[in-house]
């Protein structure tokens, strides 16, 4: 790779979106942020010859040949925007380090047999609109165009209203075939957001499956009230279930041998000394059985008094076996091949696989095993080690 090529564009990057507070990224889809990362990436494309076509979900792909003309390619990458005061890593590693592969081997003198496609997909946290991954399930038909249209933002800006705004027709959002149909496999190079090579000898792992998940909407009902001069048989206190309904998540989730999180809240009207009308709550389940997932829904909200809404829900995602074990021994040793791993984030690269386009994924060792908050991290020569591994991959498979 050429020096300092990934650095460089890290460096670009370290400052857009970052809130001076806490240190967390807050990079929401189709905000004028998100605008700032999409002219970074079709800059980034530009400067390195790559036609950018934009799809009907949103997303941006950058391209090094034609692949209507010359045939469907290998696609890299992943996303730029993050959760609320979210890590630095979570999707731009993904992207930057796809640049920075593609660098790599133009500096070897590497040509690709076929197109190399690099993905930025739009708003896989789903921080603003409430769905996680929304890109490449409005890419693939697993998002309805009208539902995407309509989902609205805590302000009440609905995505349609956020894409105008963005300057991009909402009218024209929904499934794109001639975007499916230039991807002949999708490999998304992610950091790891637990533990999983943490302790470990290898910076890089394969990943094997992504846990079924999802999010429900838990709305519970009281009455509007004084808090100090009415009596406490007299309270139609709707944060009472919100408490029952967290202490559910955690025995629940220890129950099933999943993970259960309470996250996000909405009081009204949200006084010190008023007693709530409404709490809005959003449950995320996960775990490594779908039965188990959802017998921890069905346990809180009964625990809540409320009946769980879906928002979204994503089965076991398998990538492709062939795929995987062909990346694991390409980056392993002569004695061992590269680590495998499951996780439980969500990613675009699953919709893609639920979508029957091979797939697979790369994680990067992340010595705090901590994501989707500040503390989340990669060293330097992890991720040059995971740049190294992608385009090994892409040499190997082009
Ligand atoms: C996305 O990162 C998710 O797992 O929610
Ligand atoms: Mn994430
Ligand atoms: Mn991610």
């Amino acid at each position: 790779m050429p020096e300092g090529s990934f650095e460089r564009m890290w460096a670009d990057l370290a400052p857009v979106g970052r809130h001076p507070g806490t240190g967390g990224y807050r990079r929401y889809a189709w905000t004028r942020t998100d605008d700032t990362l999409r002219e970074w990436f079709r800059a980034e494309a530009e400067r390195r010859g790559l036609d950018v076509v934009p799809d009907r979900a949103g997303n941006l792909w950058a391209w090094t040949a034609d692949p209507d003309a010359a045939g469907p390619g290998l696609v890299v990458g992943s996303h730029l925007d993050s959760v609320p005061d979210g890590g630095a890593f979570d999707g731009p590693l993904g992207v930057v380090s796809a640049f920075a592969a593609l660098d790599d081997l133009r500096a070897r003198g590497f040509t690709p047999s076929r197109p190399v496609g690099i993905a930025c997909f739009a708003d896989e946290e789903g921080a603003r609109f409430g769905i996680a991954c929304a890109g490449s399930r409005i890419l693939t038909g697993a998002l309805a165009a009208d539902r995407a249209r309509a989902l609205t933002d805590d302000e009440g800006t609905t995505m349609a209203e956020a894409l105008s705004a963005a300057g991009t027709d909402p009218r024209l959002l929904g499934r794109d075939d001639d975007a499916l149909r230039r991807i002949g496999a999708f490999l998304e190079l992610h950091v790891e957001q637990g533990r999983a090579l943490a302790d470990g000898a290898e910076a890089v792992g394969v990943g094997t499956s992504i846990w079924p998940h999802g999010r429900w909407r838990l709305d519970l009902r009281g009455r509007a009230d004084h808090a100090g001069t009415t009596r406490l048989a007299d309270r139609d206190d709707p944060m009472l279930g919100l408490a029952a309904a967290i202490q559910e998540a955690r025995s629940a989730a220890e129950r099933h041998g999943a993970v259960a999180t309470i996250g996000k809240l909405r009081v009204r009207p949200n006084g010190v000394n008023a007693i709530p009308s409404e709490v809005t709550a959003w449950l995320d389940a996960r775990g490594p059985l779908d039965e188990e997932v959802r017998a921890v829904v069905h346990e809180v909200g009964r625990a809540a008094g409320a009946d769980p809404v879906e928002e979204s829900w994503t089965p076991t995602t398998r990538f492709d076996g062939a795929l995987r074990d062909r990346l694991a021994t390409l980056l392993g040793t002569d004695d061992r091949s590269a680590p495998i791993l499951a996780t439980g984030a969500g990613h675009d690269a699953g919709i893609l696989a639920a979508a029957g386009i091979p797939t697979a994924m790369l994680f990067v060792r992340n010595p705090t095993g901590v994501s989707h908050s500040p503390a989340e991290h990669a060293e330097t020569a992890d991720c040059l080690a995971g740049v190294a591994a992608l385009a090994r991959a892409i040499e190997a498979l082009t």
